[in-house]
């Protein structure tokens, strides 16, 4: 019998799907490449893919009914992982669904590094072959490169197979291009200062492309992209689970991350008007998940305890093999890493900070979808990883949304009035994670939510100003704060801050907190001892820290000793595409990090309980 095909339209853009009976909404968007945001990767848990269904929707399912409002559902709301398509429909993405545009930070601290890089490209004259100098022409480039200094090098045989018409071409004076001790190229003279390579720092979320000169060390374009990966899950945890749920899925997940690292690669080199073949070399930071499925390694055991990585070390393969389109015979590296949950950009913060070269002691925090934590000086490095991310990433927020035009950024209590701010200065349509961590410290200060994170009932005002008490509200059958009026947002609908948000920022912050005080115990440091506190990552770089002390996601430091280093990770990659040498130091810092596997710990649940509550209000 034939399948059913039905006709459904994704606005806003308009596009016309045919979808086979029974396909989630979700699934046929994936498919044609509509992004709606899931951050559980379709298991019905986070409430992110909300769609609305404007004409005769179909009726919601449990799942929906659970985890959607009863207002929601008037308003034909519906979960697109959990709604099947029956019939023809018209499917609305609101804006809040919908991937990319977010702000992602290209910039980092770097340390001073000398100008090595791994490739070298070279003009050097040959004698040209004559009856008393018969030396094959392989032999005779080799020569020519040790003469130079360039010495132990080989060539592989396909560029062998064209050497001899190259080199008459050429009349003996090639460039040639070295990647290690492989001849890769043998090129035009004159062309010796085009040389480049691409450093990528491949978050869960975000991917970015730092194009450099290798002659000056320079980075001449960046170009970034939201991760495409996000679609089957905001988490590197649901992304495995995917993997395990579909055949082809990692296939898939790697095609994903390496098209958009294609598209990185041209829109840089159209930027600073480099041709992608003049791009020799990539080096890659990610965490394990990530560097996984580039490489195409199996991700399931990474998630399965006892948590094991198929493989922790640095790797350089063939750009071709992977699919990445720069010099087709290219190398890629791919940085080493430390753990299962600690990956290479860990390796990259650490290179990038100078924490394995001080004697001062410090901690470094990198508020990713993951949270990795670094706690140490020269002499002994201590890091572990935590389930961070979800909520400061604005998943599981009944309002949030990633940091995108339109996001509630900034909270303020200004003479016990709040003042909002949004990304763009437009109408609000939710909350990300820096304007969630402002809020709820804005609410601890105001008595709005207690250091337990109970919220204040509405009718139980205490001694609140009134334009915060009218504030709470009841909303379907708990507590919530409206931090956006009607008339200020771009739906014509409050923005609300509900105590289940609350409790979702405590688990968050309790996570990051808890492993922060697992490593220094394990340091046998107290808080007081450390001399820097330093914010790395692209959601580290916006906080407010006085805010991050205020709702006790970090140890209580003075403030002058937190300071922001940006997308340390991407300055680890930049780093080690530029000087060779420090790729063995990268080899010593990821063996050498003491990994501490927080779910292993007979005390750390009872640390994140205890680091679950808020410091009280002007500690
Ligand atoms: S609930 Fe649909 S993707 Fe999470």
């Amino acid at each position: 019998m034939a399948e059913k095909i039905h006709r459904v339209v994704y606005e806003p853009d308009g596009r016309t799907l045919f979808v086979p009976d029974g396909q989630t909404i979700l699934e046929a968007a994936r498919g044609a490449g509509i992004h709606i945001n899931s951050p559980c990767g379709g298991t019905g848990t986070c409430a992110g893919c909300r769609v609305v269904i404007p004409e005769d929707p179909p009726p919601p399912t449990e799942t929906c009914l659970r985890e959607l409002t009863g207002e929601e559902i008037r308003r034909n709301v519906r979960l697109a992982c959990q709604t099947r398509v029956h019939k023809d429909l018209r499917v609305v993405i609101p804006e809040e669904s919908r991937l990319g545009d977010q702000m992602i930070l290209t910039e980092g601290v770097e340390g001073a590094v000398a100008l090595e890089p791994n490739v070298r490209k070279t003009t050097i004259p040959l004698p040209a072959p004559s009856v008393s100098d018969q030396r094959a022409d392989a032999d005779r480039l080799l020569d020519g490169l040790a003469e130079q200094g360039l010495a132990d090098l080989r060539i592989d045989v396909k560029v062998i197979r064209e050497l001899p018409e190259r080199l008459r071409a050429l009349d003996f004076r090639p460039a040639v291009v070295v990647i290690g001790r492989d001849v890769i190229s043998v090129e035009r003279p004159g062309t010796s200062d085009a040389c480049h390579g691409i450093a990528f720092d491949i978050g869960t979320t975000t991917l970015v492309g730092y194009l450099m000169d290798l002659g000056s060390g320079k980075v001449v374009a960046v170009a970034s992209r939201a991760n495409p990966q996000a679609a089957y899950g905001d988490d590197v945890v649901a992304r495995i689970e995917y993997c395990g749920r579909t055949e082809d899925g990692a296939r898939r997940l790697h095609d994903l991350v390496v098209g958009a690292l294609n598209e990185i690669v041209s829109e840089a080199c159209r930027k600073a008007a480099v041709k992608p073949s003049a791009v020799y070399e990539a080096t890659v930071v990610g965490n394990t998940t990530m560097n996984h499925l580039l490489l195409r390694l199996p991700v399931a055991p990474i998630a399965r305890a006892p948590f094991v990585a198929a493989s922790a070390s640095a790797h350089s393969v063939s750009a071709r093999d992977l699919g990445l389109r720069i010099h087709p015979r290219g190398r890629v590296y791919t940085a080493p890493l430390v753990a299962s949950f600690v990956g290479a950009d860990t390796v990259g913060v650490i290179l990038a900070t100078g924490m394995h070269t001080s004697d001062r002691l410090r901690l470094a925090i990198d508020i990713g979808t993951n949270g990795e934590i670094v706690l140490g000086t020269r002499e002994r490095l201590l890091a572990c990883s935590t389930a961070a991310g979800p909520a400061f990433e604005g998943a599981r927020i009944r309002y949030g949304m990633r940091a995108a035009t339109g996001a509630i950024d900034h909270v303020d209590l200004v003479d016990g009035r709040l003042v909002l701010h949004t990304i763009d200065e437009a109408p609000a349509i939710g909350l990300c994670g820096t304007g969630l961590i402002d809020a709820v410290a804005a609410l601890l200060e105001a008595g709005v939510v207690d250091p337990s994170g109970r919220m204040r009932a509405s009718g139980d005002a205490g001694a609140l100003a009134p334009s915060l008490a009218r504030r709470i509200v009841g909303a379907d059958g708990e507590t919530g704060f409206v931090l956006a009026d009607k008339d200020e947002t771009r739906s014509g609908h409050p923005i609300l801050l509900t105590q289940r948000d609350i409790r979702e920022v405590q688990l968050a912050k309790g996570a990051m907190a808890a492993g922060i005080a697992v490593l220094l115990d394990e340091y046998g440091a107290r808080a007081a001892a450390l001399e820097e506190v330093l914010l790395a990552g692209a959601f580290g770089n916006f906080i407010r820290p006085e805010r991050a002390l205020a709702i006790g996601l970090i140890p209580p430091v003075p403030l002058g000793e937190v300071r922001f280093v940006g997308n340390a990770a991407g300055s680890g990659a930049r780093m080690l595409l530029v000087n060779r040498n420090l790729r063995r130091i990268a080899d010593d810092v990821a063996r050498g990090v003491e990994h501490v596997e927080l779910s292993l710990r007979p005390d750390f649940q009872a640390r994140f309980a205890e680091a679950m509550f808020f410091p009280a209000a002007g500690r």
